[in-house]
């Protein structure tokens, strides 16, 4: 059954999916990694009773609190708003297939919050032992989530046998999990790496101090890149077969592969010859600045690939991007699309009810009427069946470009089987007759060929 769903014009709604999961990814990861670095410092301060790199620690602590508790929050929220709105059906087989675990996690996150108040709030207050444990719970249960919800996106790209067996343990234990939280945690703790670095050179004056922080974090960070690195080699090895051909076949995935690759290894190298090497050498707000946006630039396309790479599925071999499941599209091709879904169904209904025969939609009577209508009821059907990967004339993959030129033929070809012309286009789900009228739409938005072109054949 085909959900409605949100039309978002020329951006498509997973990229607003994709926009906001970038933000708050690049939040979470420093909730995660700044959770550890304050606990690991905090602990290092107490021990060595150093007042200064305390008072500075908690400084940070604000910008962290306020950064990652009200933003991060607020993203996260957006995730599940968006995507609710996006992919109903996705959504809705997420929820219930981790109920245990989504609620494991918001234990995880209840822990999170009330720790850090208590972490920031009460740090005067609390002897320094009591101190240090509250850090290490925010630490420990920040990483607890990265490790849920990494597993859970990982599943779907790769649920493996659970559409087979339906174990919770099998979906929750994938093969993705382990190269995610690997690649995960090492983002964390070399994006909080890079937010210190920021926040440090521009707030402290003191070279000794700035000294001590620099060395105190570059090793993390770069142990943080290794893990990326190793983390992402191992994901490229475990992908789904159509998930490498996927990686290979798209232009903008190539590029931003590699351009995942040059921005790690460029952090790794500036902090390796700067902060490691040479502590005091270049440590400017211009500077961490630099690295913080290579470092942002990395993350940002990592999460990119991942998402794309799963096509035609939104959850491999589960949801499909036309928001069918694979097992039901038999019984919708025979039964027919509009008839199937009750909002097409009603939209049928409602705008030609002389098409509806015995209570069934009737696709003959729907063929028969005037262009106008048919292109109406074909715009409406691609909306549902190709729009969350296609935007319209212009803006993500428009299907007017990518038709640009071509005969009825060549689009009714397609139309009836989109899977033969790209493995990462769901098949069609209607009858013959319907494709009629998709065919009649996209007839429609299809630029002619730009003229001027040699050889002109006269079209
Ligand atoms: C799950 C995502 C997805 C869905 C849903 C989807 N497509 Fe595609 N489609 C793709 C991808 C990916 C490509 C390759 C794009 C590229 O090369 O830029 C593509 C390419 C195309 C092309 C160009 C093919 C060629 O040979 O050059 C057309 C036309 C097209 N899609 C039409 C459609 C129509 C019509 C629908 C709905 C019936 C649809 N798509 C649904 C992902 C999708």
């Amino acid at each position: 059954m085909h959900n409605p769903w949100w039309y978002v014009p020329e951006l498509t709604a997973p990229m607003v999916i994709a926009i906001v999961s970038v933000v708050h990814v690049l939040i979470a990861h420093y909730a995660v990694g700044g959770g550890l670095f304050l606990a690991v410092e905090t602990t290092h301060a107490h021990r060595t009773g150093n007042a200064d790199y305390l008072a500075y620690l908690k400084r940070h602590a604000r910008f962290f609190v306020l950064l990652t508790v009200v933003l991060g929050a607020i993203t996260g929220v957006g995730i599940w708003w968006t995507i609710g709105l996006a992919s109903p059906l996705a959504t809705r087989i997420l929820i219930r297939t981790f109920v245990f675990a989504w609620a494991t996690e918001y234990v995880c996150f209840l822990v999170e919050i009330v720790s850090a108040f208590v972490f920031y709030y009460y740090w005067e207050r609390l002897p320094a032992g009591i101190h240090i444990t509250t850090v290490w719970i925010y630490g420990l249960s920040a990483w607890a989530s990265l490790v849920i919800i990494g597993a859970i996106t990982a599943f779907m790209l790769d649920p493996g046998s659970w559409p087979v067996d339906r174990d919770f343990w099998s979906a929750l234990l994938n093969r993705q999990a382990l190269p995610q939280i690997i690649s995960r945690t090492g983002g964390a703790l070399l994006l909080s790496s890079l937010y210190v670095y920021l926040h440090a050179a521009i707030t402290i004056a003191d070279p000794k101090l700035h000294g001590l922080i620099e060395s105190r974090s570059t090793r993390p960070a770069l142990l943080g890149a290794l893990m990326i690195t190793a983390g992402g080699i191992l994901w490229y090895l475990r992908l789904p077969e159509s998930a490498q051909a996927a990686l290979l076949a798209a232009p903008v995935l190539n590029v931003f592969m590699g351009l995942l690759f040059v921005a790690t290894g460029i952090v790794f190298f500036l902090l390796f010859l700067g902060p490691y090497r040479n502590p005091g050498w270049i440590f400017t707000p211009g500077f961490a600045a630099s690295v913080l946006l290579f470092g942002l630039i990395g993350f940002s396309t990592g999460e990119f690939v991942r998402e794309a790479v799963r096509k035609p599925y939104i959850i491999y071999n589960v949801v499909l991007g036309s928001q069918m499941l694979p097992r039901e599209i038999a019984a919708v091709r025979e039964r027919g699309y509009l008839e199937s879904g009750p909002w097409t169904r009603a939209f049928v209904q409602a705008r030609h009810p002389a098409a509806i025969d015995g209570g069934k939609v009737d696709v003959k009577r729907l063929l028969a009427l005037p262009e106008a209508d048919r292109v109406e009821l074909g715009a409406m059907i691609f909306q549902y069946h190709c729009n969350n990967c296609h935007a319209i004339e212009r803006g993500y993959s428009p299907v007017g470009a990518l038709i640009q030129g071509w005969t009825p033929a060549m689009i009714r070809a397609l139309v009836n089987e989109p899977d033969s012309a790209r493995f990462t286009m769901p098949p069609w789900s209607g009858t013959r007759d319907e494709a009629e009228l998709l065919v009649a739409y996209l007839a429609r938005v299809a630029p002619k060929r730009p003229s001027g072109m040699l050889p002109d054949r006269g079209r």
